[in-house]
Parts: structure tokens; C-alpha cells; sequence
């Protein structure tokens, strides 16, 4: 059911933990299956996140998810890391069962709280990115049957 990437993030998760200082913070949750991701993200006076760091209270494929999020972000500028969706995370996972599609969102949003969190922080605006949902919802996810 899961691929061998998304068992290996699961049971070995990388960047687990905080960031003291972050650049920015990003928590989000999905109300119905009460799922919670924290992300933190340290970028450097060029824009570049140099480190990514997160915490979730979430099943085994919000943690594999976040796992590869946080390698596919780091040492990227901002605006390569919005690239960094919830379907390039589950491509570079191989993908995931399609009822566990929602668990990929929690990780691209969290980013995205985070990013805002970063933008408000130094008063600017960082184009493309959207204020960021704090709630997840069930259905919201594009593409659920490709996988
Ligand atoms: Fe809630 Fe996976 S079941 S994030």
C-alpha cells in the first residue's frame, strides 16, 4: 500500500524538531481527522532557507510527507519552495494511497504558513503566496484519483 520512500520517511523521519529563531513559523491542522503540522523555517538574508525543521501531532504519511518536504525545501530560495506542492512531495514519495492524499496537503500548507509567517515578520510580500488556511478540509485536494 505504501511505497518503500514513504516507509522510509515514516519510520526514519528527516528534520525532526524546532527551530529556535525561525525565520518563520507555519502551524496548520485538518479539522476531521484532528491532524496537526508545525513547520519552521530559517532563511538567510538572500532568501534562502537554510534550514527546515517540523513537528506533527499527524498519521505516518503526514509525517513522511513533511519528512520529504523539509529535504525538498531546504537550500531553496522562496519562490522554489512554493513550487514545493503537496503533489512534487508525493511524487518524490512515489506517491501515496489516494485517501491519504489530504495528509500531503498539511505538509505544502504548513509551509506556506510558515512563508507568511516569515513575510509578515519583515514586512514584505512574497509574490504567489496566498494566505495560508489554517484548516485543512477534507475534498480540497486536486488530482486525489491520480494517485
Ligand atoms: Fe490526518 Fe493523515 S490522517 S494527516
Amino acid at each position: 500500500m505504501y511505497s518503500e520512500k514513504v516507509m522510509d520517511h515514516f519510520t526514519n523521519p528527516r528534520n525532526v524538531g524546532e527551530i529556535e529563531d525561525a525565520s518563520g513559523v507555519g502551524t496548520v491542522g485538518n479539522a476531521k481527522c484532528g491532524d496537526i503540522m508545525r513547520m519552521y523555517l530559517d532563511i538567510d538574508e538572500n532568501g534562502i532557507i537554510r534550514d527546515c525543521k517540523f513537528k506533527t501531532f499527524g498519521c505516518g504519511a503526514a509525517v513522511a510527507t513533511s519528512s520529504m518536504a523539509t529535504e525538498l525545501v531546504m537550500g531553496k530560495t522562496i519562490q522554489e519552495a512554493l513550487q514545493v506542492t503537496n503533489k512534487a512531495v508525493m511524487e518524490a514519495l512515489d506517491g501515496l494511497p489516494p485517501v491519504k492524499v489530504h495528509c500531503s496537503l498539511l505538509a505544502e500548507e504548513a509551509i506556506h504558513a510558515a512563508l507568511w509567517d516569515y513575510a509578515e515578520k519583515h514586512g514584505i510580500k512574497i509574490e504567489g503566496l496566498e494566505k495560508p488556511k489554517s484548516d485543512i478540509h477534507e475534498g480540497e485536494e486536486d488530482g486525489a484519483e491520480e494517485y
